[in-house]
């Protein structure tokens, strides 16, 4: 029998392998801290340091924080810079975050020297600033917090690494990234100058600050199948530093820092653990879902939850392009602002979009103005990816010899003994299942 496939063909098939070999599997991340009570508007409880203790720069952080609200559990997600400090009023949320390659510092907000005493872990806006389910509002002042972080050895594979430095000046960016499809998993990760790294957003809540209120900071990023966008509000006071890539002060206990090396990072997941995937288009005259449930419970520790927006394709100048959604909003009332707000349960995910606002806001300080856009509908992603444990294949027998296996996950290990009579002739009789998957050494021989 003759098979012939044609030139598409072929090309399909080479498209489908390279897309396969570029996938990577997203395992468990290496650790997963306990849970800790956390409480805002308390000055001495709002610095919590998890030990991760894994002596290894992280490649990715998901901070969850969980708030009960009607008997039920709510995660909203940690922000990787502020947004806000204590001299503006008004009500927010926003557990920040930054870490290294021992720990995480999370800080939860409290009133230092202004108007404040309105802030918390988490708020939704769903009063006025959002619309959304508005029995979840806050601002939450007690709740639970934990780290999950991932090693690059839990996800192999990395389809884009790359750096280049921003500050309150050089603060607007564009990279091309050659990949020619959208990765699923993007992080922009900024080094800093006390060597802790703080991640990239994906909202706008502020667009610009009065003078002397100049703590606006924070990397915004976007992407698409060819490039991605990066923004860090502008330097505009000649008077008082300004801007810059991350804040976390005046009500919060992170500091703030004007400069940095902004590393992105991107990762194709194997397509087998996206075990659900809907897009639904928001706006203000478009009637929409505001949860979504899931069609069976996804646990808080075996699964990742995964909230992006899309420009619309047809709106310049970052028409298509991909942004992340907060686990909380920090809008100001008063400034323009942006975003898709998400907090996710077992069995739900939740989302908030702005009241008669843009959906996608950039502009102002943010790049000093490059590439900003206003639009008022976007398409809401939401992924749940299933995450497995690392795991290798379970151990073929030696002969003139036993074996003995603790197990077959990251961290198990086989003993191998020879027979009686028999004596080790090579390879190695104690090997440990990787991260990889793979068990170190080679299998022995006894002879
Ligand atoms: C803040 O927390 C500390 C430690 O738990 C507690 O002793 C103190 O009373 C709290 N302060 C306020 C104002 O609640
Ligand atoms: C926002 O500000 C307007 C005008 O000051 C006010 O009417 C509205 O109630 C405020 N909304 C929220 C959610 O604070
Ligand atoms: C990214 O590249 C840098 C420099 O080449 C390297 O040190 C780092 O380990 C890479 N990161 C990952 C996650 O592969
Ligand atoms: C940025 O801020 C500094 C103060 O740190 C000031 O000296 C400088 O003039 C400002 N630059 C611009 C372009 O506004
Ligand atoms: C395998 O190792 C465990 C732990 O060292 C030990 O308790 C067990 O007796 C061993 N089994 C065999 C068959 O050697
Ligand atoms: C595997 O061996 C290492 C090194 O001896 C040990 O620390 C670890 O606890 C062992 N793992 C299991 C699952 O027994
Ligand atoms: C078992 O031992 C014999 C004698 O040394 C040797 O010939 C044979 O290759 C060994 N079998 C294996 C599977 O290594």
């Amino acid at each position: 029998m003759e098979i012939s496939i044609g030139m598409q063909g072929l090309m399909l098939i080479l498209f489908i392998q390279r897309m396969q070999a570029e996938a990577s599997v997203l395992f468990k991340p290496s650790f997963i801290s306990d849970w800790y009570p956390a409480t805002a508007l308390n000055e001495s409880l709002s610095l919590l340091i998890i030990d991760h203790n894994l002596r290894e720069y992280p490649v990715k952080v998901d901070v969850q924080v969980k708030i009960n609200e009607g008997g039920k559990d709510y995660i909203f997600s940690g922000l990787g810079s502020s947004q806000r400090d204590d001299d503006f009023p008004g009500r927010f949320g926003g557990v920040i975050y930054k870490y290294n390659d021992q720990h995480t510092q999370l800080s939860f907000p409290y009133e230092r020297n202004h108007f404040y005493g309105s802030s918390g872990l988490a708020y939704t806006g769903s009063d006025g600033l959002y619309h959304g389910s508005t029995h979840i509002l806050g601002p939450y002042v007690n709740g639970y917090v934990r780290t999950r972080v991932w090693l690059a050895s839990d996800m192999s594979n990395i389809v884009l690494n790359t750096s280049l430095y921003m500050d309150n000046i050089q603060n607007y960016r564009e990279i091309s990234h050659g990949l020619g499809y959208y990765p699923d998993l993007l992080n922009v990760q900024t080094l800093l100058s006390n060597g802790y790294m703080s991640d990239g957003i994906g909202v706008v809540f502020i667009s610009e600050t009065d003078f002397g209120y100049n703590t606006l900071a924070g990397v915004l990023f976007g992407y698409d199948d060819t490039k991605v966008r990066l923004w860090v509000p502008s330097n505009f006071s000649t008077y008082y530093k300004a801007g810059g890539v991350f804040a976390a002060k005046d009500g919060y206990k992170l500091g703030y820092y004007m400069e940095g090396v902004v590393n992105i990072l991107a990762w194709n997941i194997e397509c087998s653990q996206q075990v659900f995937h809907k897009t639904i288009t928001v706006g203000d005259n478009i009637i929409h879902d505001d949860v979504i449930q899931f069609p069976c419970p996804y646990d808080l520790s075996n699964y990742l939850i995964s909230i992006q927006f899309k420009a619309p394709e047809s709106e310049t100048p970052n028409g298509g392009m991909l942004f992340n959604a907060a686990g909380t909003t920090q809008a100001k009332n008063g400034s323009m602002y942006g975003g898709i707000v998400y907090a996710y349960s077992e069995n739900e995910v939740m989302i908030w979009r702005p009241v008669n606002g843009p959906v996608i806001y950039i502009g102002d300080r943010w790049g000093n103005g490059e590439s900003k856009q206003t639009s008022y509908t976007a398409d809401v992603i939401i992924r749940v990816y299933h995450l497995p444990l690392a795991e290798c294949s379970y151990p073929e027998t030696v002969g003139n010899g036993t074996l003995n296996v603790t197990g077959v996950i990251y961290g198990d290990n086989i003993t191998y003994t020879c027979n009686l009579g028999y004596h080790h002739g090579g390879g190695d009789l104690f090997r440990t299942c990787g991260r990889d998957r793979q068990w170190s050494g080679i299998i022995p021989a006894c002879i």
